[in-house]
């Protein structure tokens, strides 16, 4: 479904009915990868998921695309949605994503799930890397993106054993545009540091972490538990940093334990 909002067309998917737990995708990819996540919470909650700007079927201006402008995307949503608080589940750039939207509408967020992301800004060498790969994107296509990103995004396990996973990866990165992924990359290349955020969150959090992830560590994973009172960690062997797609069915039974409870406060 699409709806106007912030002054852009954003692809959406609202089902179910409850809890609502909006899903936010990590770079490159889209609103898909959430797929497995939605069938099994499809008796559970309200799943939301969207494309966030730049990406899948929403709109795709010039960047660069501040994680506030995303978190305001996000918020636009909800208000259009008629919902005034939701849990956010995030992966990597969508972790961003819900701790740039913590920071701007802590009243909106019922709980976090904060999967292989991490809270700290890109050090210079990273943000050079990034604005690199944006001009790659510009000049080579989505395409080279793919081959840069696929041997990151997915664990050990995964690029040895699970082809249909590494293909559905590279769908979705090929059918994103130039010049999201260089708006994305760019904005990523800008965001702050969280890190003082995480000792102001109060509402529920589990951390997730693919134990194969090198992108994000399991160390970064330690660092948000250990910044943000009261949050839990799950540690999903054999996967990497697309821990919900590479290994679905425990990555969703972390996500219902987590989310069950939630709902006797909805
Ligand atoms: C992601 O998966 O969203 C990206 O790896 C995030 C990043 O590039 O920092």
């Amino acid at each position: 479904m699409l709806i106007k909002t912030n002054g852009i067309r954003i692809d959406y998917r609202d089902e179910g009915a409850g809890l609502p737990v909006i899903f936010l995708h990590a770079f490159p990819l889209n609103q898909t990868m959430w797929d497995d996540q939605l069938i099994a919470l499809q008796n559970h909650c309200r799943t939301i998921t969207l494309d966030l700007r730049g990406f899948g079927g929403s709109e795709a201006p010039q960047g660069p695309y501040l994680m506030d402008q995303l978190a305001a995307d996000v918020r636009g949503l909800m208000s259009a949605l008629g919902i005034d608080r939701a849990v956010l589940v995030g992966l990597s750039m969508g972790g961003y994503v819900s701790l740039a939207f913590y920071r701007s509408y802590p009243g909106s967020v019922q709980a976090m799930v904060l999967a292989d992301t991490r809270a700290s800004a890109d050090t210079d060498e990273a943000r050079e890397r990034r604005l690199r790969s944006a001009e790659k994107a510009e000049r080579d296509g989505a395409r080279a993106i793919a081959d840069d990103m696929i041997p990151l995004l997915l664990g050990r396990t995964t690029l040895d054993r699970r082809s249909p996973v590494v293909e559905r990866v590279r769908t979705m990165i090929e059918g994103n545009s130039p010049r999201g992924i260089a708006g994305a990359q760019r904005g990523m290349a800008e965001r702050r540091d969280s890190t003082p955020l995480l000792a102001m969150i109060n509402v529920p959090v589990l951390v997730i972490a693919g134990a194969e992830d090198t992108l994000t560590p399991v160390a970064e994973a330690d660092s948000l538990r250990n910044g943000i009172r009261g949050a839990r960690i799950h540690v999903i062997q054999r996967a990497g940093h697309l821990s919900n797609m590479e290994q679905p069915a425990e990555f969703n039974s972390a996500l219902l334990g987590f989310i069950e409870p939630l709902k006797g406060a909805f």
